[in-house]
């Protein structure tokens, strides 16, 4: 598998990339940012691309949708795809929109045998298009269904088991959803079968009180670090990110989190034996 440490390409960091070698093994990258026929964005990811393996994660693919997928969206995910053959390609496990209209966020499934059954029949039809596993990624959430019929781990677990899609574990997306809803992030972890796990990301909230927002405008939280040490217990090697999305402040500072979550790895993954 591959692994190592990465980073999300912003356009705020677009010349730190492009003017000097940077320490990260690989970028992510925005798939919907880069869906279109030309432009600078366009040129930007060649130029960088050319110097860094990528994934791709996707923010509207919509794969919780009652009406099927939008087959020119995987029409256009597919060019992009084949442009810079991305290690995967990721997206949410959320619906974003209904009757055509996009709603620009990630809302939360409910837990259900039905709902797992769209997500299952959507899964296969982006995994024939992309003709690759698909990697869907935990979103955060701050009202559960009561119509629910399972956890949110046996829901990933089940369309892993069904499709073969790998999953993206946010690590804090389930400190996140953990906390508002009241269940054990540990016991998300175990229900996660192992070899599952294409990727990890690592990320900030804030903190209201009586409930955390997933802002990923904040560095990673004491807590996370914890439950990432955890995930490395359960899941290995896995490739790790550091996920900024407001809030982004100069490369280096991403950087230095990025160590961070290195020296967690290694100290998991290859603890040092006192002789
Ligand atoms: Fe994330």
């Amino acid at each position: 598998m591959t692994s190592g440490f990465g980073l999300g390409l912003r356009t705020q960091h677009y010349n730190d990339f492009l003017t000097a070698p940077q320490p990260v093994d690989w970028l992510e990258v925005i798939s919907d940012n880069y869906m279109v026929d030309g432009g600078k964005p366009l040129t930007m990811l060649d130029r960088i691309r050319a110097d860094y393996p990528m994934a791709m994660h996707g923010v509207s693919m919509s794969i919780g949708s009652i009406n099927g997928l939008d087959t020119d969206y995987l029409k256009r995910l597919k060019k992009l795809e084949q442009r810079i053959e991305p290690m995967w390609v990721s997206d949410h496990l959320c619906w974003t929109g209904v009757h055509g209209r996009k709603l620009h966020d990630l809302m939360p499934l409910p837990f259900t045998q039905e709902a797992l059954d769209v997500v299952i029949r959507n899964v296969h039809q982006a995994q024939d298009a992309l003709q690759r596993p698909l990697v869907l990624e935990n979103v955060s959430s701050y009202v559960e269904f009561t119509s629910s019929e399972m956890t949110e781990w046996e829901f990933l677990a089940a369309i892993h088991n069904a499709t073969g899609a790998k999953l993206l574990l946010d690590i804090n997306n389930i400190y996140v959803s953990a906390f508002n809803h009241g269940f054990s992030s540990k016991e998300f972890l175990n229900g996660i079968p192992i070899g599952s796990v294409q990727q990890f990301h690592l990320a900030g909230h804030q903190n209201n009180g009586d409930h955390l927002i997933d802002t990923h405008d904040h560095p990673v939280c004491d807590s996370v670090w914890t439950l990432y040490q955890q995930a490395l217990v359960r899941f290995g090697e896995t490739p790790t990110m550091i996920e900024r999305d407001d809030n982004i402040p100069p490369l280096d500072e991403l950087l230095e989190e990025l160590d961070t979550a290195r020296t967690v790895a290694q100290a998991i993954l290859h603890p040092k034996v006192a002789l």
